[in-house]
């Protein structure tokens, strides 16, 4: 099992349906930390509760200075041993060094489908711009914001009297299937980057039909 670290920022119910999935032996991931750059995030007592080791590395303390920040990340992260990073409502950018680090090894779940409304307020603008399909998109994280190559993306309906909050609760629903699938590919290795894009491989033996 791939040793993983889940950063956060807030609520966390995307980490809760990872954790939830990891919860079984047979994932290809095992959740060794939740980590928050905020300390008031709600998200670290849900890990807690679970029995999830937690830690906390204030991003303010640092103010501007993303590489102080992420050096401090990086210590917590060795010291658990960590291989992957699943980023999950993780609302800090990072720097090219540090995903260069991390390359094929960190995700993100981001809440439209990219290559379509990066960046903040993805529900709203997906209403303003009258679009008739919007979804969520699991990706590998490189230096663009919301740019790296795609994993796995998840669709649903724009109703007419959709608002903000129920478009968001439709997308967020699916956020909770997708991401846990997505991370169990890159795990596993079913998931594999070639030529910049991301390529499913089926599983050797008989699991091939789980799929
Ligand atoms: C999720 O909708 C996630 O896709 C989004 O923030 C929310 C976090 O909710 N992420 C981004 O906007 C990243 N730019 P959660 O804390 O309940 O998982």
């Amino acid at each position: 099992r791939r040793r993983t670290a889940i950063l956060i920022s807030g609520r966390g119910s995307n980490m809760s349906a990872l954790l939830q999935a990891a919860a079984d032996p047979a994932y290809p991931a095992e959740i060794v930390l939740v980590l928050s750059n905020r300390a008031d995030a709600a998200g670290l007592a849900r890990a807690e509760a679970a029995g999830i080791s937690t830690a906390v590395v204030e991003s303010r303390r640092w103010g501007r200075d993303r590489a102080a920040f992420e050096v401090a990340m990086e210590e917590v992260l060795a010291a658990r041993g960590v291989e992957l990073i699943a980023l999950a409502g993780f609302m800090r950018v990072l720097t090219e060094g540090f995903t260069a680090r991390w390359a094929g090894r960190m995700l993100n779940i981001h809440p439209s489908l990219l290559p379509a409304f990066p960046g903040l307020d993805t529900h709203a603008r997906a209403l303003a711009a009258g679009v008739r399909l919007h979804g969520c998109t699991v990706h590998l994280v490189t230096p663009g914001v919301d740019e790296g190559p795609i994993i796995a993306q998840a669709a649903v309906p724009v109703l007419m009297d959709d608002s903000e909050a129920t478009l968001a609760a439709r997308v967020l629903e699916q956020e909770h299937r997708l991401y846990p699938a997505a991370l169990g590919w890159v795990a596993s290795g079913i998931a594999r980057l070639d030529d910049g894009r991301v390529v499913l491989h089926a599983p050797p033996g008989p699991s091939a039909g789980a799929l």
